[in-house]
């Protein structure tokens, strides 16, 4: 998604030394915040990634996936290789692609890719300096990988091989712990009481995460439950039996389409004449009991000196979720889907602020 930009804006400032971006690689979804020329963009595309072995017949175009070439840089491996990411994925093969969700390490792997498939789906610029803080589940595991396959110069075509050149400057300005750019958006909200403790629910796609913070904003505890996040909910309406039957394969629905459906608001099945409104209102409930009973009991140490319980993450968005979560006193911040990439843009401002 793209909330403000034009060829004319994004041609402008090309002499800024530095762009400030947050990123939040997902395991479903890849999100990332920047601004250009004083207006916030908002890209964000499934997280997925394919190596094309031949070229494309035509060109694709979409505003949540990107098609690059690597011509040359820092990482010699990409060189005279290209990919595309996100929707795009799912267009050209729908099956047979690589989905970050299926280890965690691929987050890492595969990061690079991610971002350069987001700048393809903005206007055109010769060259492109970011300055970015990345979110991690696992900053012990990951930080050094994330940082050494990201950093560095690439010299990419958005599109094929002949398509114009640009020049893409990376600088990591830090790698955050999951959580901290939430925690940044809904301070800078006035969502929570910095000064006391602050419990956050984490809906994701693969995960659901209880958080704790200390007064001040430092994560104590972050541990995600041992069940599934958004996905479950999901597969469990793909496997519905009324589902099922409608379709009449015997195989699972697309889980893509189910997604859309949830997030479009009218729980459509593709083009098909299937609405599955009902079997979500059935399970949604389930869903989200079970998963709120853990993430209290996981967290309840800290329930009574917490100043805040909050929810975030793209599953608080989901219809339903926030009124559910009402009602036993969660709050959830707006745009949830969004919070983390927001708050590490805002991170990713101060650092650079504070180098300069
Ligand atoms: N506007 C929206 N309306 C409804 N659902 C949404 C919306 N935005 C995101 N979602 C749903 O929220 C779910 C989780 O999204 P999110 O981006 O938080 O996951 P993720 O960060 O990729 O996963 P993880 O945190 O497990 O790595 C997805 O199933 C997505 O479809
Ligand atoms: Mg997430």
């Amino acid at each position: 998604m793209l909330t403000a930009t034009s060829t004319i804006e994004a041609g402008r400032g090309q002499n800024n030394p530095l762009m400030p971006m947050g990123f939040d690689c997902g395991a479903g979804l890849t999100k990332l915040c920047l601004q250009l020329n004083q207006k916030q963009i908002l890209l964000r595309q499934p997280s997925k990634v394919l190596e094309l072995k031949s070229p494309l017949l035509e060109e694709l175009n979409s505003p949540e996936g990107g098609h690059f070439y690597y011509h040359s840089g820092d990482r010699t491996d990409l060189i005279n290789r290209q990919f595309l990411t996100g929707e795009l994925v799912t267009w050209k093969s729908p099956i047979t692609h690589t989905k970050l969700s299926d280890d965690p390490a691929l987050k890492a792997e595969y990061s690079l890719h991610m971002v350069l498939g987001a700048l393809a789906t903005l206007p055109h610029r010769q060259e492109w300096k970011l300055f970015l803080v990345i979110s991690t589940h696992s900053r012990k595991l990951f930080n050094d990988r994330l940082k050494q396959l990201i950093t560095g110069n690439h010299i990419v075509s958005f599109g094929g091989h002949s398509s114009p050149e640009t020049k893409v400057d990376i600088t990591v300005g830090t790698v955050a712990p999951e959580g901290a750019g939430s925690y940044s958006y809904a301070k800078r909200l006035n969502l929570i009481e910095p000064s006391a403790h602050v419990m956050a629910f984490d809906f994701g796609t693969s995960t659901v995460i209880p958080q704790v913070f200390d007064p001040g904003g430092k994560l104590i505890y972050h541990q995600p439950l041992e069940i599934g996040g958004c996905i479950d909910l999901l597969e469990a309406i793909a496997c519905d039996v009324e589902l099922l039957q409608y379709l009449g394969t015997g195989k699972a629905a697309n889980i893509e389409l189910i997604r859309q459906g949830i997030e479009g608001g009218e729980f459509n099945y593709g083009s098909r004449q299937f609405n599955f409104r009902p079997i979500y209102a059935r399970l949604v409930k389930t869903w989200l009991a079970h998963r709120l009973r853990l993430a209290f009991k996981s967290t309840q140490e800290w329930l009574d000196a917490a100043g805040s319980v909050v929810a975030w993450g793209g599953g608080t968005q989901m219809p339903g979720i926030a009124r559910m979560l009402a009602t036993q006193k969660v709050a959830t911040v707006p745009s949830g889907c969004w919070a983390n990439a927001i708050g590490l843009q805002t991170i990713a401002s101060a650092l650079l602020a504070r180098r300069s």
